[in-house]
């Protein structure tokens, strides 16, 4: 023990892991799948089974312990069918065949959140300094039940040997979902709320009010849910719903019992035509407008000049946190366009009133003294980072989604900060190949880009690195009609995150992740949740292999230990072809055409490459000047790996250039006699791609001094292989060479910007 709590590196805990397991087999084992993985784990002494004798023992009176009794017992009873009693530990004489709850002598190592559980011969004891690190435990244990695939005998659980010490990374680790774009039920939300607190979450952002819904009974503005939850749909029919206040008391107190805290959005100034529709003396224009139907951003808001505007604020506000115990509100404060603000006489008076500078003020005024009276009342705002233009409200928290920069800025002012970056952060993004999805908003956000997401960016200090207090996903619900649908972009994506957000940053390891996440997805089966399986996407890896000097291929794909199998001759693969294990040797031109198999069974159209099979391929190439990363790809070596720029996709198959000639130098390691150069490339001046002017090839003997060896005009010589893709084939004399440079010229300057056309190369056919 006190070996083990000196433990400091990681590679020591490994190398004892890996001398203590071999004692630990079968299901007696050390490492457990939990998700998120704790900080530590190693064996007790014995498992402990439950059977019907066993009572749960809890050690203070609360409501939350109790609670926590009852989620494990009716655990216990699903599982295996074992009715078990509760009891306090007041009435408890015999503490042998126990599961104790306590958080009483809980050892100082143990932090806040935290917890210790231990499994003995005759009991199993999960501590915490307080009930929430008790029930993170709980939570732990839960786990170990449902994962556990052993065949259980009725009336009999059988817990391994183990022993977790705990604690989380980040205090806040939240949830967002939006349920205005659609409305989804109580019932929906609390099971969104029980898989957020197997995985540890303890904050749940719930988006209440958009423009195209309030979701919230206002007894003081009753139209807001009578008008404003309602929208007329393009085919006519009427679609909405909303939470009374005894629903909403109802989901606040499940929440609690389940370690989370619920934090209200209601939205100012913008992403308020709902609101508006009901009351339209709130906007500037005083108009009646509909609830939208549509999505995206609307120009009328809430009038800042307006006195009423504050007063109906407020009104609102005393009726949330009568609701919302929880001491944080979010008041939205993104996308708020102007346009109204700057033609409307009171807001225009305000500005002058208030010695306001601009229309961003104003928006920063109104949040202020929304803020102000909720400060006031004892309670903290929360906004989207806009809330940073114009000047930040004192004591916000500044949640960042435009990226890390909005984050960023508030820790370096000293305010507490929630990572949610669209890139990272958005699981209404696409988590796998579009082309095999449902209908997303956009983006590419898959699984192991949610779990490497780093919430502390790297130009804070040390100091100012304290200010993010966690991360957050976020649900918004424009292209997710049904429940299903919000589980399926939620999981496992909000899985990965959790360990972002409790796990150590040194234990992260993806590949043991997804082995882990692998009984999860029973997991979430048997809890009747939808998920997504991912990709099954392949992509090919060309090499040149330098020591044996052939060309080896690999596939990639982001499934855990998948089935790949592959032709070479143009056929579909099917359960018998050749099965992928580790890079193979390809020696001529082909078509290469794989697929994963899940027992026996193709799980969806096979995905093709054109390999030519040519003299440069993964020879050495320097690029003399830098190309762009946004068109992706790997951009060192994709000009010579074999494989051709697709015609359909121009991400990751092109390197790309703006503004600026391709310049690269090529070795190919010895002397060729080369006969042919060709080069592909996209003409699509509706994108400012354009074809490029010319090819110049130089030749070296020394690597060093380069001489001029052919020059091409491109403009009216190229092969046309469609509209857009074109190929330009250069004829060369023969001559051994070793050392080549080539010049590929970008077209001039096009666009209204003066930023330079694009060009876009691949592959360089060397023969
Ligand atoms: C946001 O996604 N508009 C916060
Ligand atoms: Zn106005």
């Amino acid at each position: 023990m006190v070996l083990l709590n000196r433990i400091k590196t990681l590679s020591f805990l490994l190398i004892l892991v890996s001398l203590v397991s071999c004692k630990f087999e079968n299901k007696t084992h050390l490492e457990s799948p939990i998700i998120p993985r704790p900080r530590t784990m190693f064996p007790a002494t014995s498992s402990f089974v439950i059977t019907e004798k066993t009572k749960i023992i809890i050690d203070n009176n609360s409501s939350e312990m109790k609670n926590m009794a009852d989620i494990l017992k009716q655990l216990i009873d699903s599982t295996a069918s074992i009715n078990i009693s509760i009891q306090d530990i007041s009435q408890s004489k015999d503490l042998n065949n126990i599961i104790l709850l306590t958080t009483t002598n809980t050892p100082e190592r143990v932090k806040s959140e935290g917890y210790h559980l231990k499994v003995d011969k005759d009991k199993l004891v999960i501590q915490g300094q307080e009930n929430s690190g008790v029930f993170n435990g709980l939570m732990s244990l839960s786990q170990i039940i449902l994962l556990n695939e052993e065949d259980q005998k009725l009336h009999q659980l059988e817990i391994p040997n183990i022993q977790i010490w705990d604690e989380p990374r980040f205090m806040y680790r939240g949830m967002h979902l939006d349920v205005a774009r659609h409305f989804f039920p109580v019932s929906f939300i609390k099971k969104y709320l029980r898989i957020m607190a197997l995985y540890k979450f303890n904050y749940f952002h719930w988006h209440l009010t958009e423009d195209q819904a309030w979701r919230l009974e206002i007894k003081a503005f009753p139209k807001l849910t009578e008008t404003g939850a309602w929208r007329t749909e393009e085919n006519g029919e009427k679609y909405g719903g909303f939470y009374s206040q005894e629903e909403i008391k109802e989901v606040v107190a499940y929440a609690k019992s389940l370690n989370i805290t619920i934090i209200p959005e209601i939205e100012l100034p913008g992403h308020s035509r709902a609101a508006i529709a009901a009351y339209p003396h709130l906007s500037c224009t005083k108009k009646q407008l509909q609830v939208p139907n549509t999505w995206g951003v609307f120009e009328d808001v809430y009038c800042a000049g307006n006195e009423e505007t504050f007063s109906f604020m407020e009104k609102v506000m005393d009726e949330v946190m009568a609701l919302f115990p929880g001491q944080y509100i979010h008041i939205g404060g993104d996308e708020c366009p102007k346009t109204r603000w700057q033609e409307c006489s009171k807001c225009q008076q305000k500005i002058k009133e208030e010695g306001l500078e601009n229309e961003e003020e104003l928006q920063s005024y109104f949040i202020k003294r929304v803020e102000r009276y909720l400060n006031a009342h004892g309670r903290q705002i929360i906004g989207w980072d806009e809330i940073l233009e114009g000047g930040l409200a004192p004591e916000a928290t500044v949640m960042s989604w435009r990226g890390e920069q909005g984050g960023i800025q508030a820790a370096q002012q000293e305010h507490q900060v929630i990572m949610t970056p669209n890139s990272h952060c958005y699981f209404d993004h696409y988590q796998a190949d579009p082309a095999f999805e449902p209908k997303a908003i956009g983006g590419f956000t898959p699984l192991n880009k949610v779990y490497n997401y780093e919430p502390i960016p790297t130009d804070l200090s040390e100091e100012q690195a304290k200010y993010i207090w966690g991360a957050q996903g976020n649900m918004w619900t424009e292209y997710m009609p049904n429940s299903s649908q919000v589980e399926y972009m939620l999981l496992p994506r909000m899985i990965a995150l959790s360990e972002v957000l409790w796990s150590r940053k040194e234990y992260k390891d993806y590949l043991d992740f997804n082995k882990r996440l692998q009984s999860h997805k029973n997991l979430l089966q048997k809890l009747g949740y939808q998920y997504s399986k991912g990709s099954y996407k392949i992509n090919l890896l060309t090499k040149y292999d330098t020591t044996n000097h052939t060309y080896k291929a690999e596939f990639v794909n982001e499934q855990h230990q998948a089935i790949i199998r592959y032709t070479l001759d143009n056929t579909m693969p099917n359960d018998s072809s050749l099965q992928f294990d580790s890079a193979f040797i390809i020696k001529h031109s082909c078509l290469i055409t794989a697929a994963i198999f899940e027992q026996g069974e193709l799980m969806r159209s096979p995905n093709k490459f054109q390999y030519e099979h040519h003299i440069g391929v993964g020879k050495q190439i320097e690029l003399l000047k830098k190309p762009s990363l946004e068109y992706g790809g790997k951009v060192e070596t994709i000009l010579l790996d074999g494989l051709q720029g697709s015609s359909n996709s121009y991400k990751d198959s092109w390197l790309a250039f703006k503004g600026k000639d391709l310049l690269a130098k090529i070795d190919l390691k010895q002397k060729y006699p080369l006969n042919q150069l060709s080069f592909s490339f996209i003409n699509k001046p509706d994108h400012n791609i354009l074809a490029p002017i010319s090819a110049t090839i130089f030749t070296s003997e020394d690597g060093e001094r380069f001489l001029e060896y052919k020059y091409e005009e491109i403009a009216g010589n190229t092969q046309q292989l469609d509209t857009i893709m074109g190929k330009f084939v250069i004829a060369l004399p023969s001559d051994s060479i070793r050392y080549l440079k080539i010049r590929i010229e970008n077209a001039e300057v096009t666009d209204t910007h003066n930023n330079g056309a694009w060009l876009l190369i691949d592959e360089l056919v060397i023969k």
